[in-house]
């Protein structure tokens, strides 16, 4: 029987709203449940195969594998089931895995956090015998690269191998790292990788950029040195390590233009956000790498990979740093004396609209907590990130999922909380002593117990729709 056509478009109309609706109480639920995380929920029986080791692949393991940066495996059963106690006690008290930034203030690519039932599948593992399970369910193992975690690169730039002293101290250097490309060029992402993991503790590195007829040989001068005393400024080590022009000017510098810590696997913004430029003369400067102590000399060979944009980026990346040698005043002065826990404030007033990458607090041993966040001109406040419980050793590049806007006018405001008292297990003095910035090279204090109080914010000039640009990036 032939369907007029009024009843077909009617059938028509029924089966999209059913569909519509099914998508909308999908959307609600997921709403309500709180996406993006699929819930899975506790078995109630807990194995190792089947339960655990994923999470520990996901979690754990791109620090806590052979060679990794972390002093021990957590890859197989055995060291697993050897290490219960111990993870219960750092998993029970949030020091592992390794994430300061407040997730209910904001988020963060990479954001490594446990959820409870994650939780309560480890301690469930445990309480009932931490059994092994069935072989057939264990996962694959992810796979590091010893070469680079982000694709093929374009350029592979060694650091000079040399050796790590085993004298069971840190040990911070200077290391220059030139390198010569055949022309002038755009790059989309730089990586750094150590060559011994537990070794490298973290890097930050500048990129200079040499006019071509300013600087003769940029290969010359030497391309190490240790820094015992932490220097405000660099001028002595970059003479020493021949950075400068012929003419003794300083060469263009992207500041941190590469980073890394231990489990940091590189950001890679997706194509055509941001980007670098290089010159056929160019060198990267690693104005901070900090050694781990050893107790017997090893040899280190790290290496930076470049990444080329397919084509010129049209914002380049650019770079603010607020505080400590920064655009804006701490207030008041960055002097905290014994015994005492106090707040200092940074503000910075943006003309021109921004859209935030990435955010890097930065304090030492002293630091006790940070926030930070922008007020618009009509005092709606945009929330940045939040550090509750500082960490001297996890200091994170951490990059918003999505461009963060912050428009004209708005204040940006970063608070920095310092705890000089006996309370501080971290304090490198008992009795405490007065602690303050360093700006010269008397008094030979040891560059961790200066203190800093810096914000380093990467970004670019803002257009329209850069907040629903994703940063995310898709291999
Ligand atoms: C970003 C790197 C990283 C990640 C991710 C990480 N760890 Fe660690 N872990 C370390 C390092 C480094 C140490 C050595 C101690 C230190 O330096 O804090 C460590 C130490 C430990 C210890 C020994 C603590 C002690 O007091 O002896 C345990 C247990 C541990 N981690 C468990 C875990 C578990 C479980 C996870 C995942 C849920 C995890 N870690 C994720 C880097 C990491």
């Amino acid at each position: 029987m032939a369907m007029s056509p009024t009843k077909k478009r009617n059938l028509v109309f029924l089966a999209v709203s059913f569909v519509l609706t099914l998508l909308v109480f999908q959307s609600v639920k997921r709403a309500l449940i709180g996406e993006p995380k699929e819930v899975k929920g506790v078995p109630d029986q807990v194995f190792y195969a089947s339960d655990v080791a994923p999470i520990l692949n996901e979690h754990c393991v791109k620090c806590h594998r052979q060679h990794g940066a972390a002093p021990f495996s957590l890859m197989d059963y055995k060291k697993v089931y050897r290490k219960k106690k111990t993870i219960r006690k750092v998993v029970s008290k949030n020091i592992m895995p390794p994430w300061p930034a407040d997730p209910t203030y904001s988020h963060f690519i990479g954001e490594n956090i446990l959820t409870d039932d994650e939780k309560e599948i480890l301690f469930k593992w445990m309480d009932q015998g931490a059994r092994f399970g069935d072989s057939s369910k264990l996962p694959e193992p992810p796979v590091f690269s010893k070469v680079s975690n982000l694709g093929e690169p374009d350029v592979t730039v060694y650091l000079d191998s040399f050796l790590v002293k085993g004298n069971n101290r840190d040990q911070f250097m200077v290391i220059k790292t030139p390198f010569e490309i055949p022309q002038d060029t755009f790059i989309r992402a730089i990586e750094f990788l150590p060559g011994k993991e537990q070794l490298v503790h973290h890097l930050n590195a500048d990129l200079l950029l040499y006019d071509f007829d300013a600087k003769a040989d940029v290969m010359d001068g030497n391309r190490v040195v240790d820094v015992e005393i932490h220097p405000m400024e660099f001028d002595e080590e970059f003479k020493q390590l021949k950075v400068y022009n012929d003419d003794g000017s300083m060469p263009y510098r992207y500041h941190s233009a590469v980073n890394y810590l231990p489990g940091v696997m590189g950001t890679i913004y997706p194509e055509g956000v941001g980007g670098f430029k290089v010159n056929r003369k160019s060198s990267f400067i690693a104005r901070d790498i900090h050694y781990a102590p050893i107790q017997e000399d090893a040899w280190d060979r790290s290496h930076y990979n470049i990444f080329y944009a397919k084509e010129p980026p049209k914002r380049l990346t650019k770079e603010m740093m607020l505080g400590t040698n920064g655009i804006s005043p701490i207030r008041p002065q960055l002097i905290i004396p014994p015994d005492t826990v106090m707040t200092f404030k940074t503000l910075y007033r943006v003309s021109a609209p921004i859209s935030i990458l990435t955010v890097n607090p930065h304090m030492h041993l002293l630091g006790d907590r940070i926030i930070a966040y922008a007020v618009t001109v009509e005092k709606d406040t945009i929330p940045m990130i939040r550090i509750n419980r500082w960490d001297f050793r996890w200091q994170y590049f951490y990059t918003y999922p999505k461009m963060l806007k912050i428009p004209a006018g708005a204040t940006i405001v970063v608070e920095a909380t310092f705890d000089n008292t006996t309370n501080n297990k971290n304090n490198p003095y008992n009795p405490p002593r007065t602690i303050a910035e360093r700006y010269d090279r008397e008094g030979a204090g040891m560059r961790t117990t200066d203190e800093m109080f810096q914000f380093i914010i990467t970004y670019l000039d803002y257009e329209d729709g850069d907040e629903n640009q994703s940063l995310v990036y898709e291999r």
